[in-house]
């Protein structure tokens, strides 16, 4: 097998055979394919695609670069969720201890945020001790004792992936259906779970900016668990705009908290309960009422517990940013749109996310939006309140904002987009 033949397929738009693909994943993984060439790869899979017999094999291949884990030995059903990323996408920190609560074990590998979208393990480190480095043993015993673990992925899980991620960021080569699809479902499938629910999200602050790319995308992703055994389920969902009030780290675990404490955003409790209800449908468990669990405060039992399993302070005073800005409202009317792309880069700007994998984020920085579209506004009233413990950052973050919103003539109708658009099951 030779590297070049490899890549002359899948240029000149040929289908890649098992061997071919089995081999290239594995002599990437050990080395022996380099960088430029694996890239080379990756760019004529991003041109040419790939069908659904070659993104199965390829995703196979990348599970067998790595471990897989195994949860038999837990007395109750397993239940994940992943999203695609998005704005303000808080909803795995209310979400897996409510399921939990609910009955099903909930293993969560969840990454860190790059560019404009958020990351969930970013956000937990904003709690003072708490701990995104398990051991697998550890993990184990958290998801055991507490029903939930959220904690980053293990470097034995899909290494393949991990490296040509890394690859396929700097290459210009992410926004690839079969390698989104590939590079999710392998993670997911190693990780053990009996079942799995994914938020595709579509929109400005979304990868998949289309519902035609977000369904390929997601029956991809359902077609690829299905046939491995996870019952899989996918539910296409808005990201127009940020959900809920708050892009940032330590402003998102409070908004999180205020939501498991039985109040919150009303699109981030109905998103939450909507994906609750599938995970724990998937689950096979039946007879359970999330919206009680979020009501009675098990969830939040189930949080504390949680936390407080990986080291952090459940009680502990969050971060605060040292600054502060107001945006104002220009004018007075009917916000018709408020942009989920460009308050996600404000937020990254303020210096909620990372530029590149090493740096450091601040866990007080953020966008507090205090008004959503639909809801009428006066001129000069807050709109958006921007964090940062560095105010020289507030010029570039305004930068992202001068377009980011819409104010339509007082009695404008508007219409909400759904925050549920489809499911794929
Ligand atoms: N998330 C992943 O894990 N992989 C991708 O390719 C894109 C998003």
């Amino acid at each position: 097998m030779d590297v070049i033949s490899v890549i002359r397929t899948k240029r000149d738009r040929g289908e890649l055979s098992p061997e071919q693909i089995d081999w290239v994943i594995d002599a990437y993984t050990r080395g022996e394919v380099a960088d430029e060439q694996m890239s080379a790869l990756a760019m004529a899979i991003l041109l040419n695609g790939m069908n659904r017999t070659e993104i199965a094999r390829w995703t196979a291949a990348m599970i067998a670069s790595g471990e897989r884990m195994n949860f038999d030995a837990l007395s109750r059903p397993t239940a994940d969720k992943h999203s695609t990323g998005g704005v303000g996408d808080k909803i795995t920190l209310p979400l897996a201890p409510l399921v939990a609560a609910c009955g099903a074990a909930v293993p969560q590998l969840s990454g860190r945020g790059l560019g404009h979208t958020g990351g969930t393990l970013d956000k937990l480190e904003s709690i003072p001790g708490w701990r995104a480095l398990l051991s697998n043993e550890e993990m184990l015993n958290v998801l055991d004792t507490t029903g939930a673990v959220i904690c980053a992925a293990g470097d034995g899980l899909a290494p393949a992936d991990k490296k040509l991620y890394a690859l396929r960021d700097v290459t210009g080569t992410v926004e690839a259906i079969p390698l989104i699809a590939s590079s999710i479902m392998s993670k997911k499938i190693a990780e053990g779970t009996g079942s799995l629910v994914l938020d595709v999200k579509v929109g400005t602050g979304a990868f998949m900016k289309t519902i035609e790319d977000a369904r390929e995308l997601a029956s991809t992703m359902v077609a690829l668990g299905t046939d491995s055994g996870v019952r899989t389920v996918a539910l296409l969902t808005d990201m127009s705009t940020p959900l809920g009030l708050t892009a940032g780290n330590a402003l998102e675990v409070r908004e999180s908290v205020e939501v498991l404490a039985g109040g919150g955003p009303s699109d981030v409790v109905e998103l939450t309960l909507a994906l609750a209800r599938e995970m724990l449908d998937a689950a096979g468990i039946k007879d359970a009422d999330p919206a009680k669990a979020l009501a009675d405060g098990s969830a939040m039992d189930v949080w504390k517990r949680m936390i407080a399993a990986q080291g952090g302070d459940p009680d502990a005073t969050l971060p605060v940013a040292r600054e502060q800005h107001v945006v104002t409202a220009s004018a007075s009317g009917v916000l018709t749109r408020l942009d989920a792309y460009d308050v996600g880069i404000a937020a990254w700007r303020l210096g909620a996310g990372r530029a590149r994998k090493e740096d450091p984020v601040q866990a007080g920085a953020g966008v507090e939006l205090h008004a959503k579209p639909g809801e009428t506004v006066t001129a000069g009233q807050p709109l958006m309140t921007l964090h940062t413990d560095t105010p020289e950052k507030f010029d570039y973050a305004l930068q992202s904002l001068g377009s980011a919103y819409d104010i339509a003539p007082a009695g404008t109708e508007f219409t909400a987009n759904p925050i549920v658009l489809d499911r794929i099951a």
